[in-house]
């Protein structure tokens, strides 16, 4: 459910016309729903009312501040995966306490600006890593506390790009493996173990894997147990899926009904770390139609809008549903929906049956509040969009659109070039 719904022929964002936006926000433009993902965000406190969690939103999604401070303000914590989206949660006035710090690849700086700032734990991907915290809380005088990221070989059914828990891939640690790094862990001096981490991917339309990964997941907490290692929190990662097309994901609440009463015989902390479920359906691209054009038998569709705002499409073949900004009784037509930037990869579909727009039309790229701005980028030299926050009828510019200067700003000329 979303709150971007059609009121008489125009699309609304809660009760703002979005064309009335973009005539002050202009194109491409991000536009969030307040409503939509403060309901999301609740759906999960709720659901999980009956058992002490922690939900940690996944920044990846997207890491705007100030969606993120109206997530801080209803309690969340935060899942990050580098130095500056730490950053970015404790701007936005996450406690550190509510931080968790996944990644395969984190640097020595990132580690011991986790552990100035006392984040809840680091999810440990490997011995080296594991080592290296160890070494750097030393140096600290600190402990450091963390989880390691066990991956429970299963599959997760999703695009191989998003999934994560196979054998194959290169997050967490073998899970036959998780007893002997727990005992290494165990023995290092600057270490604190309190919990077990696994996420096993990203858009999961099924509660069935995040339940076999969980009793895996709980049996290795009893053989611990058994050895004498005492854990503290269940750290289940993020990856319930979103309607982008006609899939059907589960409520936060089924996921909930699956595995409370597998957990609640335990004494644990559980930790979420939804990204996309709380966000994704937030969030719409409105690009302007710039062009039609047909080729050999074939209709383009090119907007203001490129790869670089949403590379969702291009990267993963993902969907996302298209609609007209102002409803359009045109003839129906099959058409590429396409960007401006020098790739055949630049679309956002592909063969899409649409009302022929018109030169001008805007259109919503829906679902777009995961994983678009963030993965965005200045490609083609293109400026970053814009983003704003519709609470009722009122609308907030929460980004501001990049300038020309912008892209140039950090670029030094050596001085032979002056
Ligand atoms: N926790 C960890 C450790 C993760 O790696 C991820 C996502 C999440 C939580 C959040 O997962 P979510 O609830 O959003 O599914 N760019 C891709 C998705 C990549 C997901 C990476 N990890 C996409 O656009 O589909």
């Amino acid at each position: 459910m979303h709150d971007f719904q059609y009121k008489k022929s125009g699309l609304y964002a809660e009760d703002a016309a979005v064309g009335k936006i973009v005539e002050q926000a202009g194109t491409p433009l991000y536009i969030y729903s307040h409503r939509t993902l403060l309901r999301h965000y609740k759906a999960f406190e709720e659901a999980f009312d009956g058992y002490p969690h922690v939900i940690c939103f996944a920044l990846k999604a997207n890491s705007n501040l100030a969606l993120l401070k109206l997530l801080a303000e209803e309690g969340s914590g935060a899942d990050v995966v580098s130095g500056g989206e730490l950053f970015f949660a404790l701007k936005a006035g996450v406690p550190a306490e509510k931080i968790v710090y996944a990644g395969v690849g984190k640097t020595e700086e990132e580690i011991a600006y986790a552990l100035k700032s006392r984040i809840l734990m680091f999810n440990v991907e490997s011995s080296d890593e594991l080592e290296t915290i160890d070494k750097i809380a030393g140096g600290l005088g600190v402990k450091a506390p963390i989880a390691l990221r066990v991956n429970p070989n299963i599959s997760a059914s999703t695009h191989p790009y998003i999934s994560t828990g196979l054998k194959k891939h290169k997050f967490g640690i073998p899970m036959e493996k998780a007893l002997e790094y727990y005992c290494l862990a165990d023995k290092l001096r600057n270490i604190k173990i309190l919990g077990i981490h696994k996420h096993i991917g990203s858009q999961i339309t099924k509660v069935a894997p995040f339940v076999e990964a969980l009793k895996k997941v709980l049996a290795l907490a009893e053989n611990l147990k058994s050895q004498g290692i005492e854990i503290k929190y269940i750290d289940m990662g993020g990856g319930l899926g979103i309607p982008y097309n006609e899939e059907v994901s589960p409520h936060p609440k089924e996921l909930a009904k699956a595995i409370i009463p597998l957990i609640k015989l335990y004494d644990f902390t559980l930790i979420l770390e939804p990204g996309r479920s709380i966000v994704g359906n937030a969030g719409i691209l409105v690009t302007k139609v710039l062009y039609l054009k047909k080729q050999h038998r074939k209709e383009f569709v090119i907007v203001d809008a490129g790869m670089n705002d949403l590379i969702r499409p291009s990267l993963y073949d993902a969907y996302h549903h298209i609609q007209p900004v102002r409803r359009n009784k045109g003839p129906l037509a099959v058409v590429d929906v396409v960007g401006p930037i020098c790739e055949s990869g630049d679309f956002f579909a592909k063969g899409r049956k649409l009302n022929r727009p018109q030169r001008g039309d805007l259109l919503a790229i829906m679902s777009a509040g995961a994983y678009g701005f963030s993965m965005s980028s200045n490609y083609n030299g293109r400026t970053r969009a814009a983003e704003v926050l519709v609470k009722g009828k009122d609308f907030f510019v929460i980004r501001e659109r990049e300038t020309y200067n912008d892209l140039i700003e950090d670029v030094k000329i050596p001085g032979f070039l002056k």
